[in-house]
């Protein structure tokens, strides 16, 4: 079998890892959540739904070279799995990735998911050598867009009636931060 390339990355207060098919309850707690799927395409999830979002996460970290980086964010007190952030390299010719994140819904307001968001944005542009990594949020989806903000990422403007969201066109908000505008960590806190 194909060995994967485990990613774990340490901040101060988590550690974002790769998933195991075992995380699939923990994920299932936030992810059938309908204030968590608020604003996002997928969910509330039934339980198929988050085992098979483990199981494509889980297979898609053995591919090489490797360009989905969705890892477990858990909390490094207790080492419980509190939410998912991702990096996925969508053009591998332009050096450009996408960032996403949630978490579960007792965890918000803690600046988890900036923490999480921020470090892996920097190992996007120190160890995958990205050039621009782009997100989106929902226009109302304050908390997401002060994320992208706080990360260093500028608005790029309004992408119209952009997506089909349980059965209501919505627009969407793009932001986007190249290389050499990221400030690194020493800096930033
Ligand atoms: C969006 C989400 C990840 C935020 O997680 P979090 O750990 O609470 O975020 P942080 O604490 O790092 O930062 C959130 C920021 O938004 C602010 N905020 C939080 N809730 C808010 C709300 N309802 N309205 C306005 N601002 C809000 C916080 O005050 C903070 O900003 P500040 O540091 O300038 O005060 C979390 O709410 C979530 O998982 N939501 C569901 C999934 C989702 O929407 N993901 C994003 C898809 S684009």
């Amino acid at each position: 079998m194909y060995r994967r390339q485990e990613t774990a990355i340490t901040t101060d207060r988590l550690w974002l890892r790769d998933f195991h098919l075992s995380d699939w309850p923990a994920v299932h707690e936030y992810a059938c959540d309908p204030e968590v799927s608020r604003f996002m395409e997928w969910g509330p999830n039934t339980p198929l739904d988050s085992r098979r979002f483990v199981e494509r996460a889980t297979s898609l970290s053995y591919l090489d070279p490797r360009v989905d980086f969705e890892l477990a964010i858990c909390n490094k007190l207790d080492d419980s799995l509190i939410g998912a952030v991702g990096l996925h390299i969508d053009d591998m010719a332009n050096r450009e990735g996408w960032l996403g994140y949630c978490l579960r819904r007792d965890q918000w307001g803690h600046g988890y998911a900036t923490e999480a968001a921020y470090n892996l944005l920097h190992y996007g542009f120190e160890r995958l050598h990205l050039r621009r990594v782009y997100a989106t949020a929902a226009p109302d989806n304050q908390a997401s867009i002060n994320i992208l903000q706080k990360i260093g990422m500028q608005h790029e403007g309004t992408l119209k009636s952009h997506k089909l969201i349980r059965g209501t066109w919505r627009d969407t908000e793009l932001f986007a931060i190249l290389e050499h505008e990221f400030v690194p960590p020493r800096r930033f806190f």
